[in-house]
């Protein structure tokens, strides 16, 4: 990624500012090769960085990406580590690139069943680069939407108690405050690779009027090409959001 100022050169037009991706297909990538599930999650991670690389020239300037949901606890012990290890890692190896390259992360998700050591990376990386501004990547990691919402209620439930929020003044504009995505549009396009038609608890509340794309691809092979197609083909959709069209 370079920070010319030819980015956004083959910008399409109406073209989506957020993409939120459902990265699926990981475990059948690896187990078609004969390879361990984990072999699948280290070959998807590989894939992020061309991924962010390839938003700016996209005119993408936020790509949220779904990397642990609230029910991939349920997956073996050895998987779940085997994950854990790898976002330390991922982290940890990353973080100066993402850094250097204006890359703004931030984590959604629930951070109380997280390891101590992983919030702290987590922690560190939001704040070094809070700064940068050139691509928003948002990182979903022990996420789920109806989690979400509900610690989105608690705290407003919280505030009302406290007096500091007139239950009879809530409304759409005042739930998502209180939101991990606060700071956040809502995507414009939501991705999910692998086949599945389905949404799997991720960002139900934002998602309400995002245009989906489910595709064939694993994630594994999810390439910048395949990516630069979803994106191009977004910008011919005729999207009137509960309109008529003009
Ligand atoms: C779904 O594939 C994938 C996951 C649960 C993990 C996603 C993680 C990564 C892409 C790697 C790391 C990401 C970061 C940000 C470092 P699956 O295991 O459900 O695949 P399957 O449906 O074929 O079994």
């Amino acid at each position: 990624m370079t920070t010319s100022d030819s980015e956004s050169s083959a910008a399409p037009e109406n073209g989506p500012k957020h993409v939120a991706i459902i990265m699926d297909g990981n475990g059948r990538w690896a187990q078609s090769r004969g390879r361990p599930r984990l072999f699948g999650h280290h070959a998807g991670a590989k894939r992020v960085r061309q991924i962010v690389e390839a938003c700016p020239d996209l005119g993408v300037k936020y790509l949220t990406i779904f990397a642990f949901s609230t029910e991939n606890w349920k997956r073996t012990q050895v998987e779940v580590a085997g994950l854990m290890s790898l976002f330390r890692r991922y982290i940890a190896k990353e973080a100066r690139a993402l850094k250097a390259e204006g890359v703004r992360v931030r984590f959604i998700g629930d951070r109380v069943r997280l390891d101590k050591k992983l919030v702290a990376l987590m922690d560190e990386l939001e704040v070094e680069t809070s700064e940068n501004e050139r691509v928003h990547l948002t990182i979903a990691l022990n996420y789920g939407g109806r989690d979400e919402v509900a610690r989105a209620t608690k705290r407003l439930a919280q505030d009302v108690a406290a007096g500091k929020l007139d239950p009879g003044e809530v409304d759409e504009e005042t739930l998502p405050r209180y939101l991990d995505t606060y700071v956040l549009p809502d995507p414009d396009l939501v991705i999910r690779t692998s086949g599945e038609a389905r949404i799997s608890n991720f960002l139900l509340w934002q998602s309400a009027y995002a245009e989906y794309e489910f595709i064939d691809t694993l994630w594994p092979d999810f390439s910048p090409e395949i990516y630069a197609g979803l994106v191009e083909g977004f910008g011919k959709r005729d999207r009137r959001l509960g309109g008529v069209k003009a």
